[in-house]
């Protein structure tokens, strides 16, 4: 038993050795050129970032999913400009049917996906007893459960092929919430648990990886009004960034990906601070607060 132990600790400090080193050398990158990749939420925002990206990087087809026709088809058009296949089809993540729908109609139009990326979000920006339970529950639809029926619609052939990679843009927030967007972070933090597990669930399984993308604000109309109180220290991020580092992380097969590397400092603090001493951060930056000017879509 003992030996066991010691094998155990020995395989993991090896471990942790070679990816030390491997960070020093040349990453290997996924190619993408045969890959068909389908972006929820592509129409715009991040999502539409990603769609650039992916077509940048050389991405054999890509596929839109949203609910607004103007932007998927705006969108869509943009990246056929720039010589890559598009397809747009309009589907609501939240509703079961619709996705399962959807996903057959692009399996018989464009054909089998490889990369998945989970990117549709929606956020209400209220408190628990200032939300309605419809808006309440339709972001939990929405962020959350609409990741469990796209995978389910396409990872089984992934597997089938061992060749596929599921993507998921999350949120800082899921690992540290703020209040006034409780509904949102309720939803990041269970859509982070599904992807740890989704990703060890994964191990076994030859040519089909995960990848979840944690970023801190980021400069689209989601987040309208947020106000940060240091924002010359904390800038929002640019779409274009966090599509640039998403797609580098999916090429290098890396799990997690937190945006910018300075929300790991927050993570440690977290993990070892006493709440009274969180709580003074949280009012000290702002975060307590910035969800009081908050507009959001409008
Ligand atoms: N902005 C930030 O500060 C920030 C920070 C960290 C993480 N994120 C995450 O990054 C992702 C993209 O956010 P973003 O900033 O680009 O937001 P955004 O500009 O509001 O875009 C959200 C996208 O999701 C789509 N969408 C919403 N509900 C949908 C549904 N039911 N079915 C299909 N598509 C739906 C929207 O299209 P339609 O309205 O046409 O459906 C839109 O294309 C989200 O997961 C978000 O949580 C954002």
């Amino acid at each position: 038993m003992l030996l066991r132990w010691l094998l155990f600790v020995a395989q993991t400090l090896v471990l942790v050795a070679k990816a030390l080193v491997g960070s020093l050398l040349p990453p290997k990158r996924r190619d993408l050129r045969a890959d068909h990749v389908l972006i929820t939420g592509g129409g715009r925002g991040i999502g539409r970032a990603l769609a650039r990206e992916f077509a940048r990087r050389g991405a054999r087809k890509i596929i839109l999913w949203g609910r607004t026709e103007k932007c998927l088809k705006e969108a869509a058009e943009e990246i056929q400009a720039m010589g890559t296949e598009c397809h747009y089809f309009i589907c609501d993540v939240g509703n079961r049917e619709e996705v399962y729908r959807q996903a057959k109609a692009v399996r018989e139009k464009v054909g089998d996906i490889t990369i998945l990326v989970n990117n549709a979000a929606v956020v209400h920006g209220k408190s628990l007893m200032d939300s309605d339970d419809d808006a309440l529950l339709k972001s939990q639809h929405i962020n959350t459960l609409g990741q469990f029926w796209t995978t389910k619609a396409f990872l089984p052939r992934m597997l089938e092929l061992q060749n596929g990679h599921i993507v998921c843009l999350n949120s800082i927030l899921a690992l540290s919430a703020i209040p006034g967007a409780i509904d949102y972070c309720t939803s990041k933090a269970s859509s982070f648990a599904f992807m740890e597990s989704l990703t060890l669930g994964l191990l076994d399984c030859p040519g089909v990886n995960a990848t979840t993308v944690l970023p801190f604000h980021t400069s689209t109309e989601m987040f309208q009004g947020m106000r940060i109180r240091f924002p010359n220290l904390f800038p929002p991020l640019k779409p274009e960034t966090v599509a640039q580092r998403t797609v580098e992380a999916v090429r290098q097969n890396q799990a997690f990906l937190l945006l910018p590397w300075t929300m790991h400092i927050l993570v440690i603090l977290k993990s070892i601070l006493p709440q009274a001493a969180l709580e003074e951060i949280h009012k000290f930056s702002g975060s307590y607060t910035c969800m009081n000017t908050f507009k959001g879509r409008s």
